[in-house]
């Protein structure tokens, strides 16, 4: 078995934090969403990985590499324009072979792995296999519509007005079966050829095509409160392990990672929280379920649940919370007169000030 990793497309749908960076490579718990996905094949024995490329396939080369280390041998195929998922099954036919293969999309996050779903589906070898799960807003996906005995009678790519709220997660399980059906579609309305047109043409072909519903997904679609909660729960996962310089005055409680390089300094950290490389703490608290990354700042200030990027810095500003901040960001108080703020926010950035 094969897995196929889509890691093209411009993210330009999931703002703010994909302007400037593949969806893919967007962190949590400072760790780029991809890796979860890679580290979840390569869990479930599978070793020949096409990852397909897009405008940001360099980026993502350098994330990725020979997938070495992943325990992986990669394969990369570039897409030259984002033409849809069952286009990239299309380019990938040779390296696939004739295979089963999984189908993972890069920006994806399934909580637990897919080592259970690809056993199954080795053992049961339906023609093709999805996953489900209940989300609040079915428009921005794939809705699958099943019947009495749960078996899928019918799949809409983001339809208006939703049959169901099972959307289709971005992971998939074909035999070869699929190749005669991503030739038989033509592209939709958005110009690209749908994988959700492919598996209605298996459906309409009487083809065995099943559904499992899955509790913990995620997937950026811009709603910053779903993705501090996947960082929650990575987090709950995360063990005690210090590398950087905590000084004496500082309390560290509970399970915290300080990664190497960093420094705290009169400080106090209530985990789970993750201290990426070389940040610097100081006077302040860091409060449960916070991922801070790589270069950062944080001086006499206080910030809980949430995220911070590479390369920004608080200091000075009280308490942050439920927040996401990006990279490079800065955030200082405002001069004392006129009683105003300052602000200077990016496209698409979103801001709530307590006053
Ligand atoms: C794609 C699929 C959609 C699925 C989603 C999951 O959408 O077309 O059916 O629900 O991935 O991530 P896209 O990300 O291309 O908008």
């Amino acid at each position: 078995m094969k897995a196929l990793v889509l890691a093209g497309g411009s993210g330009t749908r999931m703002l703010p934090l994909t302007h400037t960076t593949a969806k893919q490579l967007v962190p949590v718990a400072n760790k780029p969403v991809l890796y979860f996905g890679l580290e979840a094949i390569a869990q479930a024995g599978i070793t020949e990985v096409g990852v397909i490329v897009g405008d940001t396939a360099d980026e993502i080369r350098e994330a990725v590499g020979d997938g070495s280390k992943f325990g992986l041998d990669i394969t990369y195929i570039p897409q030259h324009k984002p033409l849809g998922l069952a286009h990239a099954v299309v380019i990938a036919r040779e390296f696939l072979g004739d295979s089963d293969f999984v189908m993972y999309l890069g920006d994806n996050f399934i909580v637990g792995g897919i080592t259970d779903l690809v056993e199954n589906f080795r053992r049961e070898r339906p023609d093709a296999q999805i996953l489900l799960t209940r989300v609040s807003d079915p428009t921005v996906f794939g809705v699958a519509e099943l019947d009495g005995e749960g078996r899928v009678v019918s799949l809409e790519e983001k339809p208006t007005v939703p049959r169901s709220d099972l959307a289709i997660v971005g992971v998939y399980l074909f035999t070869p079966a699929v190749h005669e059906a991503v030739r038989a579609i033509r592209p939709s309305l958005r110009g690209e050829l749908e994988i959700t047109h492919a598996l209605q043409w298996l459906i309409d072909e009487r083809r065995d095509v099943r559904s499992t519903t899955v509790p913990g997904y995620w997937k950026d679609t811009g709603n910053v409160m779903d993705m501090l909660e996947v960082n929650r729960l990575v987090l709950e996962t995360l063990e005690l392990r210090i590398e950087g310089d905590v000084d004496e005055e500082s309390q560290i409680i509970g399970r915290v990672r300080i990664e190497e390089g960093s420094r705290v300094r009169r400080s106090r950290i209530v985990g789970p929280a993750v201290i990426g490389r070389s940040t610097v703490i100081s006077d302040s608290y860091i409060g449960a379920y916070t991922s801070v990354a790589e270069d950062c700042r944080i001086e006499h200030s206080e910030i809980e649940f949430s995220i911070m990027l590479r390369g920004s810095s608080i200091v000075g500003v009280g308490r942050v919370e439920a927040s996401m901040i990006g990279r490079n960001v800065t955030v200082t108080p405002a001069p004392a007169v006129p009683h105003a703020h300052r602000l200077v926010l990016g496209d698409h950035s979103r801001v709530q000030i307590s006053s």
